[in-house]
């Protein structure tokens, strides 16, 4: 279910510079966005999307992603290095752990916000995942 996703860790005097080339996504980014400023401890996300496809990505700090297909499978990756990346597909129940202050969030999305591509209820969404693995 789980897809990591290594970044290139370029050492250069002083700095370390990570980047991740556009074909390692898989998809056309549309839209980025981060979120921080989150308290420890605080569980977010409890949703899946339709369609939305996602990288994510944790630049400082420490999240947690847990991530359940409804159909029975459940892992949980801690974001912990700038190295690392996820991939986050469609129908997919996601919480996301603030591990540790100051962390970030950073988001890569194949979509434009769309309100109607959210499934924020847990019954509706083990409704959709049966549904999509027909
Ligand atoms: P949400 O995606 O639920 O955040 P998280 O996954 O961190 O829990 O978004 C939180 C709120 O922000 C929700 O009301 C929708 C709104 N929102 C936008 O208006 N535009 C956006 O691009 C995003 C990501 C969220």
């Amino acid at each position: 279910m789980e897809k990591l996703l290594q970044l290139q860790k370029i050492t250069s005097e002083e700095a370390r510079i990570f980047v991740f080339e556009g074909e390692k996504f898989g998809f056309d980014v549309k839209r980025i966005y981060f979120t921080r400023d989150v308290p420890v401890g605080q569980i977010r996300g409890h949703h899946a999307h339709k369609a939305l496809r996602q990288v994510l990505l944790c630049p400082h700090g420490a999240i947690r992603v847990t991530l359940d297909d409804g159909l029975g499978s459940k892992e949980s990756t801690v974001l912990d290095t700038p190295e690392k990346g996820l991939y986050v597909g469609p129908a997919l129940w996601r919480t996301m752990e603030w591990l540790k202050p100051e962390s970030l969030l950073l988001v890569f999305a194949s979509q434009n916000y769309i309100a109607e591509d959210y499934i924020r209820d847990y019954d509706l969404f083990l409704r959709f995942a049966r549904n999509q693995s027909k």
